[in-house]
């Protein structure tokens, strides 16, 4: 991606320069807006980072002369001072963003990287044509490609090749009752009923009426017969979510009703033979629930005849990307917006994350960034992730920093790699300055020379860095 930079001080222009460079742009530089408006109809650019105050030009006058031309030009001023009223006039006169000095180099490269996507997204929207907004596509099947969720999907394609029963485990949002409806509609059952009832939402009697349905008179209130889920799913599946929360009296029921494929009705004392496959799930840890007596063994057994344990999403990060672009097609379109992508950033730091609410969460959080950003890609600003055991967007961010500066410490490292980004513009400056003046032997002359400065310009900045120039 091709960038123009636009600063009166040389120095400044070229340590960005570099710095960029090293970061795949390439790179123009301009010293005034009249220079910067040759180089962009020269070059074609459409991606200026520009000083605001310059000596005989200034960033606003230049972005406004550079919209009128082209109204797609995306622009980020950097300002001396950081305040609201510069921030306003600069947004309303058409700036992308705009940083204030002295801005850290990482800030500053994530924001010109924001940037360039969108200069690629305008690029792409003036290219398509104008059609239906694509349909809005609910997810039936699972995503991701980690080794872990591969698995799953290896058990659920078993178990569509039988009827035998299946408990499916795994935390909260993890996408339990997706395998459930997944194992069904890939099934021979396909084409009769997928019943599912929440065993952890209803009191015992009400639960076993739901499922065994009733016969008049059964109880009081029960005006005629009444037909029960597993009468309901008849030929397809039954999905019996939360089944770590029934009562120990429905537990003996429902082992029957395993063990015999057959259902009484309450109030009746007649049998009904039904043949339906039951799939369990629940977010308990069954297994430590037989050992504390809370679930009866037998029952547990006939249960997982096929287990599928849903790592949670920290787990398997590898389907994060995959998962959170196809919620992004989804609330894109939902939403009405062109959202078409998530910055790398952005995938980094939901790639730290804990997800204690796993795919749902991170189906909410896609939801809400899209529904919030006034951007065509996502950038890690965009997220709120702060739970309690999860890894904040700060903490993320920063211990990858850290590691990136306790391996560089102290190496003679050129200006520009990956780990000066947390440096600020300053440092920067004063470390290149003095590698320029080691390789000239501290000869003022080839130094400034080398800088593209005057040697009164050097001076200044040696004393402004606090740097010694031999022989004086
Ligand atoms: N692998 C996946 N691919 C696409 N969407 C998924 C995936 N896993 C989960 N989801 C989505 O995440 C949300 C939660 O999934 P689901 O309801 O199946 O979770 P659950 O394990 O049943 O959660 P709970 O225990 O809270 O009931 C749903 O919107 C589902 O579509
Ligand atoms: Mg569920």
């Amino acid at each position: 991606m091709k960038i123009l930079i636009v600063d009166d001080d040389v120095v400044t222009l070229n340590m960005l320069k570099e710095f960029l460079e090293s970061h795949d742009f390439t790179v123009f530089l301009a010293e005034s807006a009249d220079q910067a408006v040759v180089q962009v109809r020269n070059q074609r650019l459409s991606l200026v980072l520009s000083d605001i105050k310059m000596e005989d030009s200034d960033g606003l006058s230049l972005l406004s002369e550079l919209k009128k031309k082209d109204p797609n030009i995306v622009m980020i001023l950097m300002t001396g001072f950081g305040s609201m009223q510069g921030a306003i006039e600069a947004i309303q006169k058409g700036a992308f963003d705009y940083i204030s000095k002295p801005f850290d180099l990482k800030k500053m490269l994530t924001l010109v990287q924001k940037a360039a996507r969108h200069v690629e997204s305008l690029k792409r929207a003036a290219t398509k044509e104008v059609g239906p907004p694509p349909a809005i596509e609910t997810p039936r099947t699972l995503i991701g490609r980690s080794p872990q969720i591969v698995e799953v999907y290896k058990t659920v394609a078993r178990a569509t090749l039988s009827s035998s029963t299946v408990l499916i485990s795994g935390e909260s949002g993890t996408g339990k009752e997706l395998v459930a409806r997944a194992i069904h509609s890939n099934s021979n059952r396909k084409h009769k009923k997928f019943v599912a009832v929440n065993c952890g939402a209803l009191t015992e009697s009400l639960l076993e009426s739901e499922l065994f349905g009733y016969i008049k008179g059964a109880f009081t209130g029960a005006q005629n017969d009444k037909k029960g889920l597993f009468e309901d799913a008849n030929g397809g599946t039954l999905f019996l979510d939360e089944i770590g929360d029934i009562t120990p009296g429905l537990q003996v029921k429902l082992l029957r009703v395993l063990q015999e494929g057959e259902v009484k009705p309450v109030g009746s004392n007649e049998v009904m033979k039904v043949d339906v496959r039951i799939v369990a799930a629940t977010h308990r840890n069954l297994e430590q629930w037989v050992k504390d007596n809370k679930f009866r063994e037998d029952l547990f057994y006939r249960l997982k005849v096929i287990e599928i344990d849903i790592p949670p999403l920290r787990e398997r990060t590898d389907d994060i990307p995959e998962l959170a672009d196809s919620f992004l097609k989804k609330y894109s379109a939902k939403l009405g917006k062109s959202i078409d992508a998530i910055s790398p950033e952005a995938l980094e730091v939901l790639a730290q994350y804990k997800w204690p609410g796993n795919v749902r969460e991170l189906e909410h959080q896609i939801e809400r960034a899209v529904a919030l950003t006034s951007s065509s890609v996502l950038g890690a600003e965009d997220f709120d992730l702060h739970s309690s055991d999860g890894v904040g967007r700060a903490s993320a961010a920063e211990s990858k920093t850290n590691d990136f500066e306790s391996g560089q410490e102290g190496a003679d490292h050129l200006v520009g790699q990956s780990g000066d980004s947390k440096k600020s513009l300053e440092d920067l400056e004063r470390e290149h300055i003095l590698k320029v003046l080691k390789q000239a032997d501290y000869n003022k002359s080839k130094a400034s020379e080398i800088l593209g400065i005057d040697r009164a310009t050097l001076y200044r900045k040696a004393q402004k860095y606090g740097i010694a120039l031999k022989g004086e």
